[in-house]
């Protein structure tokens, strides 16, 4: 199992990585999430490459891509309310359904932690959905802690 950043011509497996996590998400929260993969969600992995703030990492097993993560490296200036701050936000992060609880996405998070100490970047961070019990059984796994909530009431 190799962890490492992505290339080009893996961006259309990435993709289909990409619809794994979309289409839970739109199963979990389809009040929020648009159904499909439209070209318009396919194409955003275009502007994350291009984006020299964000980076595409991919672990690959026998030759195959079997997981996928976006990080974005967020400097946040002081405001009235809260210092400066600079921390390695996970934007998505998903593994092939095929490849699960196989040690695949542990991989990525130790690779995602030693990019960023290499870049003296001291924290991690992600958001995530309420209704995704598994990734927040995995991201506990992986030593994350919840340290802010976002609350909601129908009305
Ligand atoms: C969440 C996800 C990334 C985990 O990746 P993975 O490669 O399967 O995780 P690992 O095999 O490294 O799991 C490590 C540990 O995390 C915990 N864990 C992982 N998946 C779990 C699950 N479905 N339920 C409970 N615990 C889980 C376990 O403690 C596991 O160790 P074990 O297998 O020895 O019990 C993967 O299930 C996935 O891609 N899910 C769909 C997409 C998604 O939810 N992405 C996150 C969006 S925010």
């Amino acid at each position: 199992m190799a962890v490492r950043f992505a290339r080009e011509e893996e961006l259309p497996r990435v993709n289909e990585l990409r619809r794994q996590v979309n289409d839970l998400h739109v199963a979990g929260k389809p009040e929020v999430f648009k159904p499909g993969f439209p070209p318009a969600l396919q194409d955003y992995l275009r502007e994350i490459w291009n984006d020299p703030k964000k980076k595409i990492v991919v672990c690959e097993r026998d030759g195959a891509i079997c997981g996928y993560a976006v990080l974005h490296h967020v400097a946040k200036p002081e405001s009235p309310f809260s210092l400066a701050r600079e921390f390695l936000d996970i934007d998505e992060f998903g593994v092939d359904a095929a490849c699960r609880r196989q040690g695949v996405g542990t991989e990525m998070v130790a690779f995602i932690r030693d990019c960023a100490k290499q870049a003296g970047i001291r924290r991690l961070e992600l958001n995530m959905w309420e209704f995704n019990r598994d990734a927040l059984a995995f991201y506990e796994a992986a030593g994350f802690t919840t340290y802010r909530r976002y609350l909601e009431m129908p009305v």
